[in-house]
Formats: structure tokens, C-alpha cells, sequence
């Protein structure tokens, strides 16, 4: 059976994430060619993105993470506008993604979680057949978006990094799971200062140890590393790798994916 791959961009790797909707085309296009040459070595690859400032500005403003807030008022728009309006950026962005796919010409069909997931967090509901069951060579594509979730809450935000612990964890063939990130080359010994020092890149990560993640609450409103680094753990108990790899430095994404030698951090059992 041909290796299976399940890859995570990061929103802040593929958009400005502090600078509303902008894509960085030219990232998305070094991830999509390290993504080609993935698909001629034979790699099947199941590709999630994240949202950046496609959908973590508006879902603060609107704390859409939170579910329905009866009794607060929202200006200008109601909660509910406020997800339509973050669903179509998503749909927006994604439409970039798939475009930029398109150029490489990949193959690629997108599902929005909002049309086939419900609830949050790494239980999530939503059926997993249609990522299996893709035509070989055929890229399925997805991303973190704004889902139902039941009363009282009725909506959630659920992130494409419990997207890909499902995944990782409950796709036949599955071997690999590559986070490729932006602004940091894997888990860092400490989160990074502005006018220090980078903190040292740890090559390998238990989950004994102990690791303080950064967490851009002010931005974000999923869990930042922290998130990837937990389900990244999580989806080693299917005895898969896991990898936290930079999006911006060389062919770390393909080697990664490839199973190569890689500059990157690669999480452990302990
Ligand atoms: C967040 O998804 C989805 C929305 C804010 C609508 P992710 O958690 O996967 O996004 P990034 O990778 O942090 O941007």
C-alpha cells in the first residue's frame, strides 16, 4: 500500500496572520510545489489548512469560540451574520489554496467541515469516509472552520488541528502526520521573545517533558501550538510519526512528509 500523509498548513504559514485576509501567495506556492513533488514520489496526502487572518480576527471580535452569547450585544453584526461572514473568508481562502493546487496541477475536491462536521474539539462528529475513499492521486482538502454544535452552544469553532488528529488517527494507511508552520522551525525550548535570542529548536519531543507553548491569545482563537504539540501526541497512540516542521525554510514540508532527515521537531511516545 502506498504511504499515507496527513498535512496540516498552518493559517499563520499561509496568510499574514495579524493583517486581515491576506494570503502569502508566494508561500502557498512553495507549499504546493513541495506538496507536487510529495504526490510523484507516490505519497498520498490529505491536506488541511488553517484559517490565519481568514478567520481568527472576525471569530474573536465575534467570539465565536464561545457559542451563542444571548445576552451580549454585537456591533455591527449578530453572531450569526458574524459566521456566515467568517465561513465565506474561509470558503475565500480556501478558494486560494485550491487555486494555487489547481496551478501545480493537482487534483484536489474540498470539503468545508461546516457541510459535514459537527462539535468541536478532537471528538468532533462528522463522517471520515469521504477522505478515505478518494481517488488515488486525488487530493481531499479541508480547514478549520465554524461548525453547529449542539444547544446551549449551537456553534464552535473547530480547529483543522482536531481535524487532523481524527484523521491521522481513523484513515487506513496513514503513517505520517506533518504540521508545517509558520514563524518558528518546530517546538522551541521556550516561546520566543521579541528582542532575544531565537530559544533552541528541540529535535525531539516527549510527552514527559515539559514544554511551555505560546499562545497568541489576543489573535487566536484556537490553541496555537500548544493545540498541535497535545493532538500531535494524541495521534501517536495510532503509531503514526508526528512531525512540527517549518513552512518556510527549504523542502521541509516534503521531507517531512517523505519520512527524510529533516530539521523539524519530531514528537515521541515516552
Ligand atoms: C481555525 O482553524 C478556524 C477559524 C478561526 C475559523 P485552525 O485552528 O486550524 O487555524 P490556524 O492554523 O490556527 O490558523
Amino acid at each position: 500500500m502506498r504511504e499515507r500523509v496527513v498535512l496540516k498548513w498552518g493559517g499563520g504559514l499561509i496568510t499574514e496572520k495579524d493583517q486581515m485576509k491576506t494570503v502569502r501567495t508566494d508561500v502557498l506556492d512553495q507549499l504546493t510545489d513541495q506538496l507536487h513533488a510529495c504526490l510523484e514520489q507516490g505519497f498520498e496526502v490529505i491536506l488541511v489548512h488553517g484559517a490565519g487572518s481568514f478567520g481568527h480576527l472576525k471569530a474573536k471580535q465575534y467570539k465565536l469560540a464561545d457559542g451563542l452569547l444571548p445576552n451580549v450585544e454585537f456591533q455591527p453584526l449578530s453572531q450569526r451574520d458574524a459566521i456566515e461572514e467568517v465561513r465565506n473568508d474561509m470558503l475565500e481562502l480556501n478558494q486560494h489554496v485550491m487555486d494555487a493546487l489547481t496551478r501545480r496541477d493537482i487534483s484536489a475536491v474540498a470539503i468545508p467541515p461546516h457541510q459535514w462536521a459537527k462539535g468541536t474539539g478532537p471528538d468532533f462528529e462528522g463522517d471520515l469516509t469521504f477522505f478515505e475513499q478518494a481517488p488515488r492521486g486525488i487530493v481531499m482538502v479541508t480547514f478549520g472552520d465554524v461548525v453547529e454544535c449542539d444547544h446551549p452552544r449551537q456553534f464552535g469553532i473547530l480547529s483543522g488541528d482536531d481535524i487532523v488528529k481524527r484523521l491521522a488517527a481513523e484513515i487506513e494507511g496513514v503513517n505520517r502526520l506533518v504540521f508545517a508552520m509558520g514563524g518558528v522551525e518546530g517546538v522551541l525550548a521556550s516561546p520566543p521573545q521579541d528582542g532575544e535570542p531565537m530559544p533552541e529548536l528541540l529535535s525531539t519531543l516527549s510527552s514527559n517533558d515539559v514544554f511551555v507553548g505560546e499562545h497568541q491569545s489576543d489573535m487566536d482563537v484556537t490553541g496555537g501550538i500548544g493545540l498541535k504539540v497535545k493532538r500531535g501526541f494524541e495521534a501517536l497512540d495510532s503509531g503514526i510519526e508526528v512531525w512540527l516542521v517549518s513552512g518556510e525554510h527549504g523542502l521541509r514540508v516534503q521531507e517531512a512528509c517523505m519520512g527524510l532527515p529533516v530539521t523539524g521537531t519530531q514528537l515521541l511516545k515516552s
